[in-house]
């Protein structure tokens, strides 16, 4: 009897911890949902191309002047025209502290990715330049080029999900784990 009652409260137990692990994996995956929609926010995306030019507006189309990586290989650095602080008219460069692309060897690219592939991406250290999951959640609690994001200077879109609810998000998603979309 005693027996009985221990195996019945083992199974319990058990079947709860299946339901943690179910809700945990699903609200894992709502938070992923928001970590997509503000990777591929304008504000983030135009630095985050598939090429070697910078984007721009939220249309994102090709940077003007022709300004590629290769600009500043070209002796014209990003710096020429963006500054730490944003222009205080539309159409005014930008600005935020150290204005760049990622690197070459690793571009970071959020330009057409699928949740699925930015996932599995964010996920490999060689695509993030050596940052594992904590890496990501501080640098996007804290770098300055994501905070440009919320503050684009005048005339441009910030990002509509609040900065607190991304990193929130993020943390969720890697505190479960960091489960992929299928
Ligand atoms: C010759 C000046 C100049 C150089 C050099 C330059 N930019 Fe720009 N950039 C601008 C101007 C001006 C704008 C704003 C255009 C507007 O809003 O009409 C801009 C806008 C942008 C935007 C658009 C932001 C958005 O979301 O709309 C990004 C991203 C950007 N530049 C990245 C770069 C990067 C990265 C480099 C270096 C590889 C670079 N720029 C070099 C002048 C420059
Ligand atoms: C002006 C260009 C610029 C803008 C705007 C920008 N980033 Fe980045 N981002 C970079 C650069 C450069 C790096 C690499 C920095 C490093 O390695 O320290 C980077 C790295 C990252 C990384 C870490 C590495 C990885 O694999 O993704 C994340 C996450 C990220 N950015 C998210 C964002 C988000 C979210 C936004 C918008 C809210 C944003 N970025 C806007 C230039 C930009």
């Amino acid at each position: 009897m005693r027996a009985l009652v221990l195996l019945a409260l083992a199974a319990c137990g058990s079947a709860r911890a299946d339901d943690d692990n179910r809700h945990d994996e699903s609200s894992a995956r709502m938070a992923f949902a928001t970590v997509h929609e503000v990777f591929m926010h304008p504000r983030c995306m135009n630095c985050h191309p598939v090429g070697d030019a910078p984007l721009q507006f939220d249309d994102s189309r090709p940077h003007a002047m022709a300004i590629t990586r290769r600009s500043e290989r070209n002796g014209v650095a990003c710096s020429t025209c963006h500054r730490a602080k944003n222009g205080t008219r539309p159409n005014q460069p930008p600005g935020a502290p150290n204005w760049h692309l990622p690197p070459a060897e690793t571009p970071m690219v959020f330009e057409g990715r699928t949740p699925k592939q930015l996932c599995e991406q964010l996920k490999d250290p060689k695509q993030t330049g050596g940052k594992d999951l904590a890496g990501l959640v501080h640098h996007v609690e804290h770098d300055a080029l994501v905070g440009w994001g919320w503050e684009p200077g005048p005339g441009r879109t910030p990002v509509k999900t609040p900065r607190a609810k991304l990193v929130a998000a993020m943390k969720t998603w890697a505190a479960a784990g960091a489960p992929c979309p299928d």
